[in-house]
């Protein structure tokens, strides 16, 4: 008589299925208990949400693509925290919806760049890199200058985010237009890099 063993190896249907069922238990283990775990779901102490103006500028940050060349997401190894700072820790990130983490690095890491430079360092930096880095491959980007931050739905996205759990007052969303009043993108994207990685400071 077949053994079960013999069973499973000639009958490949079966086999299938008990592999997805073997690397499933493997992946949920691994899985589920970081949705539990208070270091993986919890703000670092002093996280606070994104104001409307940095809110601007990161979803500006996501239309211009500047992911493709930047991570947001700094490791745990000496070469990494020597050059940018304090390794990125997942809570973080818990305001970040999407996250801009990445492995794509044509440029640095940006995930502690907030305060690094001036703002006037940023404005002259974005609108032709190789005013301020002679050898820079980065594109400029002239018409953040010219755009008008877009209040129209600043304060829709707040209250989206409200309820996926970013703790915004009723007063700071109705009051969130006015604080991109007279702004330009140039100023959201600047607010938004300067915050960038400041809630756990850098060891240097
Ligand atoms: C084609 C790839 C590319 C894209 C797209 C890109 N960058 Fe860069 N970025 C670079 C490179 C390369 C550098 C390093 C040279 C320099 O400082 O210009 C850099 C440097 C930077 C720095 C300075 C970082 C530091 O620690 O010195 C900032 C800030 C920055 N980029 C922001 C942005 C923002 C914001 C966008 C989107 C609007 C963007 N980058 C899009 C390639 C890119």
């Amino acid at each position: 008589m077949a053994s079960g063993h013999e069973k499973v190896e000639k009958n490949i249907g079966l086999m299938i299925v008990l592999i997805l069922v073997v690397v499933s238990i493997g992946g949920l283990v691994q899985i589920v208990p970081l949705f539990f775990q208070q270091s993986t779901t919890e703000a670092v102490a002093g996280l606070e949400p994104y104001s409307p103006l940095r809110l601007a500028g990161r979803d500006i940050y996501v239309r211009e693509g500047c992911y493709t060349c930047h991570s947001q997401m700094i490791r745990p190894f000496r070469a990494e925290t020597e050059r940018y700072g304090h390794y990125s820790v997942a809570g973080e990130f818990v305001y970040d919806r999407p996250f801009q983490w990445g492995s794509k690095r044509t440029g640095p890491d940006l995930q502690r760049v907030g305060g690094r430079y001036s703002d006037e360092w940023h404005r002259v930096h974005l609108v032709n890199p190789r005013d301020v880095v002679p050898e820079s491959i980065m594109p400029g980007y002239p018409w953040l200058e010219e755009n008008a931050a877009d209040a129209s739905v600043i304060s829709k996205k707040m209250e989206v985010l409200r309820m996926l759990g970013a703790p915004y007052s009723d007063e700071e969303i109705n009051n969130a237009p006015q604080a991109l009043e007279g702004k330009t993108e140039m100023d959201a994207m600047i607010a938004y890099l300067q915050g960038l990685g400041t809630t756990i400071k850098m060891r240097r």
